[in-house]
Parts: C-alpha cells; sequence; structure tokens
C-alpha cells in the first residue's frame, strides 16, 4: 500500500479544507494517509505579530511528536497560509526539520487572500524542498474563497497531481 504524509499549518481553517480534500482524494487512492496539522505553541493571534513573525522568515515553535522522517512515504503534501508572502513560521520550522525528501514526490499547496506574494511563497517551498532532493513538485495555489467549493478545489488538485 502506498503512504502519503499531509503536513500543514492552518490558522483560520482554510487550509486545513484543502487538506481533507487532499485526503479524501489519497482515500480513494487507497493510500495509507498520515495526516498532521502543525501547531506552533508560541505564534501570536494578531495579524501584525503574525504578519512580521512570517516576514521577516521566523521560526515557530512545533510540538515535538511531529512525523519529521519522510522515508517511508511515496507522496509528501505541504500546505501553509500566505503570511505576508511568506509561508507560515510553523511550516518554515517543519521544512528545517523534516528529513529523507530525496526522490519523493511533493504536493505543495497554499491558500491566500489578495494573492500578493502567492508566488514568491510557493516558489521558496519549491526550492527548499527542490534543494532536500525532492523528484516531482506540484504545486497548487488556493484562493481563499474558492477553498469553500469543492469541485474546483478537487479539480485543481488533481490537475496539479495530473501534471507532476
Ligand atoms: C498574518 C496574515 C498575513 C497574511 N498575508 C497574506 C499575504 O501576504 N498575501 C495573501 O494573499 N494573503 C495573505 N493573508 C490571507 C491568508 O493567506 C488567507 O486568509 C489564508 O487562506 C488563511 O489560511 P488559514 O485559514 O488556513 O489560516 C494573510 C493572513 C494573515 C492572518
Amino acid at each position: 500500500m502506498k503512504k502519503i504524509a499531509i503536513i500543514y499549518y492552518s490558522f483560520s481553517g482554510n487550509t486545513k479544507s484543502v487538506a481533507d480534500m487532499i485526503k479524501e482524494i489519497f482515500e480513494i487512492r487507497e493510500y495509507e494517509i498520515t495526516m498532521v496539522r502543525l501547531m506552533a505553541s508560541n505564534e501570536p493571534t494578531s495579524f501584525l505579530k503574525q504578519a512580521l513573525r512570517a516576514l521577516f522568515k521566523k521560526k515557530a515553535i512545533i510540538t515535538e511528536d511531529v512525523v519529521c522522517d519522510l522515508s517511508e512515504f511515496d507522496m509528501v503534501a505541504l500546505g501553509t497560509p500566505v503570511w505576508a508572502f511568506n509561508m507560515v513560521p510553523a511550516m518554515r520550522t517543519y521544512l528545517d526539520k523534516c528529513q529523507n525528501l530525496m526522490g519523493k514526490n511533493v504536493l505543495l499547496f497554499a491558500t491566500y487572500g489578495s494573492g500578493v506574494g502567492k508566488d514568491k511563497c510557493i516558489n521558496e517551498m519549491a526550492d527548499i524542498v527542490k534543494s532536500m532532493g525532492a523528484l516531482k513538485i506540484m504545486p497548487v495555489l488556493m484562493q481563499q474563497n474558492e477553498v469553500k467549493n469543492y469541485r474546483l478545489v478537487m479539480d485543481k488538485v488533481k490537475t496539479a497531481l495530473s501534471n507532476g
């Protein structure tokens, strides 16, 4: 049985919705699924503080028991909201900690509001996973209003997967 790890951060739920739909796609494909919602114990709740921390590429303290060794997975999906043109600090920490992405297929997903900085965010994630030896990198970006559109999200994810 093939295995996928879906690792994501979501503050207000949009990225979680996309992660849930990705899970559904891989359930249908009969993958064994490990799903982790990253929790940052030191993330402020104020918009401004969150934005500044993301902008200055700060890291977050994430829970210890998150799966970091990705060697057993055939596919890895990594998701983040766009914060101040960047991935969130918790995802930055995770990318720093995770290991054995060499030769893996990686689906990157991000949700965003205005769209400012969305490409910068996903491109930086792509560069990082590429530098770790990822084989295929499949990016998918979802505007926060699109997230409620089940069919659209499913189609966008499936397209990203088939282009990979
Ligand atoms: C602190 C903060 C900064 C944000 N910065 C951006 C940004 O630079 N560009 C953008 O398009 N959306 C930005 N957004 C909007 C979020 O990316 C968007 O609402 C996203 O879907 C939230 O995901 P979540 O519900 O999983 O937390 C920002 C939101 C927050 C809270």
